[in-house]
């Protein structure tokens, strides 16, 4: 009886002893100690490349702890070699910095490393949602983690797990589908993929999921806009993606532009602390959005206020010296609230904290130049083979009248139609290489759809292209690519998503010839296709391959029986829309998850 007080006194003391300090949290205490107040705030500023390479110094003055490169933040070189100088000659900052902090970079890898010319282009993540292939997506991660580090930069504002509601929203396309589950499931694969079991510092990535939460969930699909839903919808249908990938040990999480109920999430106590940090025990810290805290305030001193005090670790200031809301302004903002003590020095050091936690347990140190032996990596032709590979699997057989695919590679003519078809600035679409991507030959060593038709077919096949389909005759077969142009956020919202007349009729014209006809939409969402779907034999929603168009190639030949399915339910009319699957009276032209294959 004696014995068994004392174990349980024993029991209770060690209970009642602070936790043991791991070596990383012995380091942070030890960097905080030695901070000044100008250094942590340093810590907690992200400045873009555009500004600052009109000051570089500001770097070091600063004592800046991130820099990350936008959509359209402009670099001399694009290739990865131009990166990684570029890298080392900005890395070399921080080491003349007092405290020798090594500087976070990040940047957006939406669908590979897609700023630089000769990296491996992916499909989209809505692509990727028609795999239904968690461990391919894992693969793609680590493929886009590896082709950044190649660069230097370690960290990737992917993955989006926007759960897209509405396709009138022009970032549909970033979102793996309008289904919680499989957003989650794909967001913790993705999340897997990129950081690793360990960020070990060398190859892997940090990960940044992002928009949190409800970005997908705006009335009317509207970019930006307000998520009008109650707090279980809310929970049930956008949280998900985040508690998934937050157990899976994502380290970063950016703020949504949206607002829930009419409150911005950059500024919102109860989303950004009580909920991610507490209740889902989120260790890691939070980014805003591309001057995303801005928007809080038309006074940038209440904005800054609000949102620190709300949780915010570190804010993405796009702008240069001189004009509104640059980092200077923050810095010199946020500096005068914490000496007013109007943000308490304690959630400070709690961003600090986090941010140095980070970048501890990446071994930043270890990566002070760019490791050039990662170079070769990007855009090999290995990488390029996985794509390829991810966009056969993506692809969505709508419609196969009379089996007429696979196609013969023994055809005599093959008709291909479309300016689609031989563009792949098109076919990749947004954030490539620009933010809106752009039509045209932007990238280097992909291949357009019509390079793979060419490739797989015959020596005695003749494959005849013209834009227009003036080519086409009634001795042939046709293949028509028809759909969306490159858009990206805030570009990309629409009130009508049918078809444009010019593809329509492109597709009546070739079918009026009385041959074969093979429609490919190339699109960042399901689009509204009723009579040009009439007008086909066979029908594939392709969504945005990116640049290895051979894999389109593959499953119209048959080298690959299609497996694709819906990661959106497919509406009839603009009227059904928004249609997600379990809504009541659900009558969509494909339900959510159809994909045909072939007999
Ligand atoms: C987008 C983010 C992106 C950020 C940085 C913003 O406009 O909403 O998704 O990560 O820019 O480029």
């Amino acid at each position: 009886m004696k014995f068994l007080n004392i174990f349980l006194l024993i029991v209770v003391a060690t209970a009642c002893l602070p936790a043991q300090k791991t070596s990383i949290e012995k380091k942070v205490d030890a960097i905080l100690k030695k901070m000044t107040l100008d250094e942590k705030i340093g810590q907690m500023t992200q400045v873009d490349y555009d500004a600052l390479k009109q000051h570089p110094a500001d770097a070091v003055t600063f004592s800046i702890g991130s820099i990350l490169w936008g959509g359209n933040t402009e670099i001399n070189d694009l290739t990865a070699k131009g990166w990684a100088d570029l890298y080392d000659s900005l890395q070399a900052l921080s080491q003349k910095t007092r405290l020798k902090i090594p500087l976070l970079f990040g940047i957006d890898g939406v669908h590979g490393h897609n700023n630089v010319t000769n990296a491996t282009i992916f499909p989209h993540n809505i692509g990727l949602g028609a795999t239904r292939n968690p461990a391919l997506v894992e693969k793609v991660a680590m493929i886009t983690g590896k082709e950044i580090r190649g660069t230097g930069i370690q960290w990737d504002f992917s993955p989006c797990v926007a759960v897209a509601r509405d396709e009138r929203w022009g970032r549909t396309f970033e979102s793996f589908g309008e289904d919680p589950n499989l957003v989650k499931e794909l967001g913790a694969a993705y999340v897997k993929g990129i950081q690793g079991s360990e960020l070990n510092g060398q190859s892997l990535n940090l990960a940044c999921v992002k928009h949190y939460v409800g970005d997908g969930g705006t009335t009317n699909g509207k970019d930006q806009g307000n998520t009008e839903v109650d707090e279980a919808t809310l929970r049930a249908i956008h949280l998900p993606g985040y508690v998934e990938t937050i157990h899976g040990g994502a380290l970063t999480v950016m703020p949504s532009y949206s607002s829930w109920n009419g409150n911005k999430l950059h500024g919102s106590k109860y989303l950004l602390t009580d909920v991610l940090k507490n209740e889902l025990g989120f260790k890691g810290f939070l980014v805003s959005d591309w001057a995303g805290i801005d928007q809080l305030s038309p006074k940038f001193e209440y904005a800054i206020e609000q949102t620190i005090n709300a949780g915010l670790d570190m804010a993405m200031i796009p702008n240069g010296r001189g004009q509104r809301n640059n980092y200077v302004e923050y810095i010199t903002l946020l500096k005068k609230l914490v000496n007013k003590k109007r943000i308490p020095m304690s959630r400070i050091d709690d961003a600090v904290r986090r941010i140095l936690t980070v970048k501890i347990q990446m071994k930043l140190e270890n990566s002070l130049t760019v490791d050039r032996t990662l170079l070769k990596e990007v855009g090999s032709a290995e990488h390029r083979f996985v794509a390829r590979d991810v966009v056969r699997q993506s692809l969505v057989l709508l419609k196969n009248e009379r089996n007429i695919l696979p196609l013969s590679k023994k055809i005599n003519k093959i008709f291909v139609a479309g300016k689609g078809a031989n563009d792949i600035g098109i076919q990749c679409g947004g954030w490539t290489i620009a933010w809106q991507g752009s039509e045209g030959n932007i990238v280097a060593g992909g291949t357009t759809i019509l390079q793979g038709i060419k490739n797989t077919v015959s020596k005695e096949t003749e494959v005849l292209y013209s834009a227009d389909g003036s080519i086409a005759d009634s001795s042939g077969v046709a293949i028509v690519v028809v759909g969306e142009k490159p858009y990206a956020e805030m570009f990309g919202d629409r009130k009508d998503l049918s078809l444009s007349k010019e593809d329509a009729a492109l597709i009546e014209k070739i079918k009026a010839k009385g041959i074969s006809v093979v429609v490919l939409l190339l699109s960042g969402r399901p689009m509204i296709i009723n009579s040009s779907l009439q007008n086909s034999d066979a029908f594939i929603a392709a969504w945005l391959p990116g640049s290895e168009g051979q894999g389109v190639a593959d499953v119209l030949f048959g080298d690959y029986v299609p497996t694709g399915k819906l990661p959106h339910s497919w509406p009839k009319s603009m009227d059904q829309i928004p249609i997600n699957i379990g809504d009541k009276n659900y009558d969509p032209l494909f339900p959510f998850g159809f994909g045909l294959t072939y007999k």
